[in-house]
């Protein structure tokens, strides 16, 4: 049963269906993993308490109709060793990033120059603003794979630990606040009348890497970076 006081963390891994709820009413599960959900339904304009009963009721309904297998095997990522966890968010989301990144941005000029004219103002900011995000992602991947992660899968960083979580989640933080402009700049990924398909198919991609994202920075931000400090501090 869902509460008003757990934070949203708390509910993605005691209920780690509640994802899609949470991602209809733009609830951040991502960076603001560590606000108590109460707070930030009301910050979105929402009644708390009907969103909570709304939350539990979804949820009960998913699981009787057997609709509850897990989109994301928290009990499974948190039984895992450091080192284990690190391969597996490379290997599921840095690879998978890296080639929707790719994607994206074949897609985005080739949009961007076929309907300049006709939709300057959102493909001019879009373009901006995706490409601020796969410069912020790229050279955020090779920290984590080429320093942090080494540092952390060896131990070697013990007095900089806190450091370096504290870097990565600001990092995660600011993907963040680029992606909340992407969302704005195309209304929730909301395509404009008579749009042809490789428009359709740029919000398309560009929608899975960001949800892709989602769970990966609630995977290191939630499980990840707790399971290392608290094995450094023990
Ligand atoms: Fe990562
Ligand atoms: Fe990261």
């Amino acid at each position: 049963m869902i509460t008003k006081n757990m934070t949203i963390a708390d509910v993605v891994k005691a209920y780690p269906n509640a994802i899609e709820i949470l991602k209809d009413f733009h609830v951040d599960y991502c960076c603001g993993g560590n606000d108590k959900l109460e707070d930030a339904v009301r910050e979105l304009g929402l009644d708390p308490k009907s969103f909570i009963d709304l939350l539990n009721k979804k949820l009960k309904e998913k699981a009787e109709q057997g609709q509850d297998e897990p989109v994301l095997k928290v009990e499974q990522l948190m039984a895992m060793e450091v080192n284990e966890l690190i391969d597996y968010i490379i290997v599921t989301h840095h690879k998978k990033e890296r080639n929707l990144i790719q994607e994206t941005d074949e897609l985005m000029n080739k949009v961007l120059l076929a309907h300049y004219e006709r939709h300057t103002k959102q493909l001019v900011s879009l373009h901006a603003l995706f490409s601020d995000l796969r410069k912020e992602l790229l050279e955020h991947f090779a920290k984590e794979e080429k320093l942090i992660f080494s540092y952390m899968k060896n131990d070697l960083s013990q007095e900089y630990e806190y450091e370096y979580v504290k870097e990565l989640e600001n990092e995660h933080e600011a993907a963040g606040n680029i992606i909340k402009e992407i969302e704005a700049c195309t209304n929730h990924f909301t395509l404009p009348a008579n749009v042809c398909n490789s428009y359709q198919l740029l919000f398309q991609k560009m929608q899975e890497l960001i949800e892709d994202i989602y769970i990966h920075i609630f995977t290191e931000n939630s499980i990840l970076f707790p399971k290392y400090e608290g094995g450094i501090k023990e």
